[in-house]
């Protein structure tokens, strides 16, 4: 059975020292809860920080030991280390950045170091372990760095990641310093996952602004990796929610119903005291819900349990006064001796005490300002699986309102908004809760978390499999590669049809930085030099260039996709060529570019191109759907095509493609072996012009009519440099 390497910050347990002995509790929040259901179908081992700082290194083994035995591998922190990286860059910068709270992101050098240097610690202790075949699957945003360190050490394991908190908008998230290492870290993983497709979104935009690679839907290819980002939404152990009874032993059992009177309507949250969940906000909304609604005071009781966590970071600390006061002004406003208005409780409860609140409560009130997902919500919906009686009102900014649509959904900084929910939900009719809770619950008893880690995995799996087939088919030690080299050897004449840009050379912002390297050059040179070899290069490149670049090699070339052929050293037009429609369509391409600051026309013999690699995707995108119609319309008329290159757009006559133009040599004898490399839309026409037994190669994962692909420049140039 292959192992799966669990990591994360935190263990599922944490130790606690009390009277000089050791004891281990149940780590609070989702990442443990949620994780720690996961299902028995791998060998699992859990890598984390057991939450302690252990000063005795004698005390060390035996913890080893006691956690070893559940599979968990202790990674233990020292005191600064739990300072800079956890409180700090962790929980100082990471958490408030990304949860939209910039106010509170520290910049500290200081914490960024211990950053890395943790992410390293964890990586040594991973290789330590890591065995072939294993994988690897690392959690949160204490973790970023730590998909690449990894990477770095064993380049063939697969590698997941998954992000528990939001991933924030491009504007926000370019702030931190750090940015380019951080997204650098993370795409060290083969499969990054988030929560919402919001999330994903933002990270794409990121990546691409940042680090200037484009995905394909999810798809982003770098150093010939695919690196697949997807949608996860995480779930919760849905049976032991729905029947907690089955988890829960006589001895524990509690019945908090037995507290309440019958006739007080309880509404519940439940959080971490955590300036993201909206605490304060809760509170002043719940006694604007008292103002508005008098009919209700000595009716309703706020049950508010608030799970401490995180207590040495100033925010934290403020945030409980904060909530302190708050509930005191409260219960000193509004309660009596018969009627507590709210019931504040600050420490964590057992199992059991949280299933028996979800089940009595009447609504649960989840207003967080910004929450990853929030399984306290999806918690409450299944403790409802009995009873069908409940309602949850929950808040916009959670990631599990994109799934539970059928709670009342608020926004959480709109005191009247949540106010006029609770009413709702306290007059909402049996029938209304009773269907609410069913759509709800339908879906929850799919997306199970067994469900989520099942369908991560797959995906893992399934990528890892197709890795193998993508580069198998022409990967080093692959039947079709030795067979490829084999015929190119065993043939007397060979063609070998090569593009320029995108597969000899990698892209650049400026076109005309793209100059051939002596690599390249002494490869060409090479392969032409071989006999019976005939290279041709066929770019869309202007002969000029062509020729400056690629003369010194004397070879066959075609410049602007056919229009002009170079035999024997002379270059010929294409026949009944005309240039006249410039003057007509020059003006549109004009005003383009002036819409469109930073990207610019190229004029060529007998076309026009429109270059726009430096703009923004989503506004070059609009700009070609805005003027597809106009140039089709255009050039409709006069006899023209137009073609969608690699962040080109190039207006020239009918009927010549590179497809043509390879006619030509294709057409001059027979050939032994054929060979055809490109990589974007142009190239196509090459592929389809090709006889059946050519080897025709794309580069990158698009469509295609080619028999192979290769990922990179870097890939063909290897390939080619064996052939010869
Ligand atoms: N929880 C707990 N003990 C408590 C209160 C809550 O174990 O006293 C659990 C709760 O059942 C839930 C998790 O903590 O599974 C909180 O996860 P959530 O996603 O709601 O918030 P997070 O803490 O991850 O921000
Ligand atoms: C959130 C984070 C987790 C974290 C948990 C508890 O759920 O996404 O990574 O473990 O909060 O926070 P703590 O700082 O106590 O680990």
């Amino acid at each position: 059975m292959s192992r799966l390497l669990i990591i994360s910050n935190r263990l599922p347990v944490t130790i606690d020292k009390r009277d000089g002995e050791l004891f281990y509790h149940p780590s609070a929040g989702g990442l443990a809860t949620g994780l720690n259901s996961l299902s028995d179908d791998m060998d699992k081992l859990w890598i984390g920080w057991p939450g302690k700082i252990i000063e005795e290194e004698w005390e060390k083994p035996a913890i080893q030991k006691s956690l070893g035995a559940k599979n968990l591998i202790p990674v233990f922190l020292t005191q600064k280390e739990k300072e800079f990286y956890y409180e700090g860059f962790s929980n100082k910068v990471i958490w408030p950045h990304f949860h939209y709270f910039t106010q509170y992101t520290t910049y500290k050098d200081d914490y960024w170091d211990a950053y890395k240097s943790v992410n390293e610690k964890f990586s040594k202790i991973i290789l330590d372990i890591l065995e072939e075949g294993d994988k690897v699957w690392i959690h949160d945003y204490q973790l970023l760095l730590l998909p690449e360190l990894v990477r770095e050490q064993f380049p063939d394991i697969s590698i997941g990641f998954f992000l528990h908190i939001p991933f924030p908008s491009y504007e926000v998230f370019r702030i931190l310093p750090w940015r380019k290492e951080i997204l650098q870290g993370v795409m060290g993983a083969d499969q990054i996952g988030f929560h919402t497709f919001g999330y994903m979104r933002h990270f794409l935009s990121a990546v691409y602004r940042i680090l200037g690679h484009e995905h394909d839907f999810g798809k982003i290819i770098i150093n010939n990796r695919i690196i697949n980002v997807d949608v996860f939404p995480m779930g919760i152990d849905y049976d032991k929610y729905a029947f907690p009874e089955k988890y829960i032993s006589e001895k524990n059992s509690n019945n908090s119903e037995k507290g309440f009177k019958k006739e007080t309507k309880l509404i519940l949250s439940i959080d971490r005291l955590d300036y993201t969940k909206g605490i304060p906000e809760r509170i002043k909304a719940y006694a604007k819900f008292l103002e508005n609604h008098p009919e209700y005071i000595g009716k309703v009781t706020l049950v508010m349990i608030v799970v401490p966590s995180r207590s040495n970071v100033d925010q934290y600390q403020e945030l409980k006064n904060e909530v302190d006061t708050l509930v005191g002004r409260l219960v000193g406003y509004y309660g009596s001796f018969e009627w507590e208005p709210i019931l504040y409780f600050y420490r964590s409860f057992s199992f059991s005490d949280l299933t028996s609140l979800y089940k009595v409560a009447d609504i649960a009130l989840i207003t967080p300002l910004r929450d990853g997902m929030n399984l306290v919500a999806k918690e409450f919906i299944a403790a409802k699986e009995e009873s069908k009686k409940g309602v949850l009102i929950l808040s916009e900014m959670a990631g599990a309102s994109d799934e539970l649509t059928d709670a009342i959904i608020v926004n959480p900084h709109d005191k009247n908004n949540i106010a006029d929910a609770i009413a709702k939900a306290l007059e909402m009719p049996l029938e209304e809760q009773k269907r609410r809770l069913y759509n709800m619950q339908s879906k929850m008893k799919i997306n199970t978390v067994k469900y989520w880690a099942k369908s991560f995995m797959d995906e893992l799996l399934e990528l890892e499999k197709n890795k193998n087939k993508l580069t198998k088919s022409l990967s080093q030690e692959s039947e079709e590669r030795q067979q490829l080299i084999h015929n190119y050897k065993n043939a007397s004449s060979k063609l070998i049809i090569l593009d320029y840009d995108g597969t000899l050379m990698d892209f650049h912002v400026d076109p005309q930085a793209v100059v051939p390297d002596q690599e390249l050059m002494d490869l060409l040179f090479n392969i032409k030099n071989k006999s019976g070899n005939k290279l041709v290069v066929i770019s869309g490149r202007d002969k000029k260039t062509l020729d400056e670049w690629l003369s010194p090699l004397d070879i066959d070339m075609a410049a602007e996709h056919g229009v002009w052929i170079k035999k024997k050293n002379t270059w010929k037009a294409s026949r009944n060529l005309f240039k006249s429609w410039k003057e007509k369509v020059r003006p549109v391409l004009t005003h383009l570019v002036e819409r469109t600051p930073g990207s610019f026309i190229e004029e060529k013999d007998y076309s026009l191109a429109w270059h726009y690699r430096k703009i923004d995707k989503d506004l070059s995108e609009k700009r070609i759907r805005e003027y597809r119609d106009v140039l089709q319309y255009l050039t409709a008329n006069l006899d023209l095509q137009v073609l969608e290159g690699n962040k080109v757009v190039e207006i020239k006559n009918a009927g010549v493609n590179k497809g043509k133009a390879a006619m030509s040599w294709l057409r001059r004898q027979e050939w032994d072996f054929i060979l055809a490399i490109g990589d974007d839309h142009t190239d196509e026409d090459i592929f389809k012009a090709m006889p059946e037994n050519a080897y025709t190669i794309k580069i990158g994962l698009q469509q295609t009519v080619a028999r192979y692909n290769l990922m990179s420049v870097s890939d063909v140039r290897e390939l080619l440099q064996e052939l010869i």
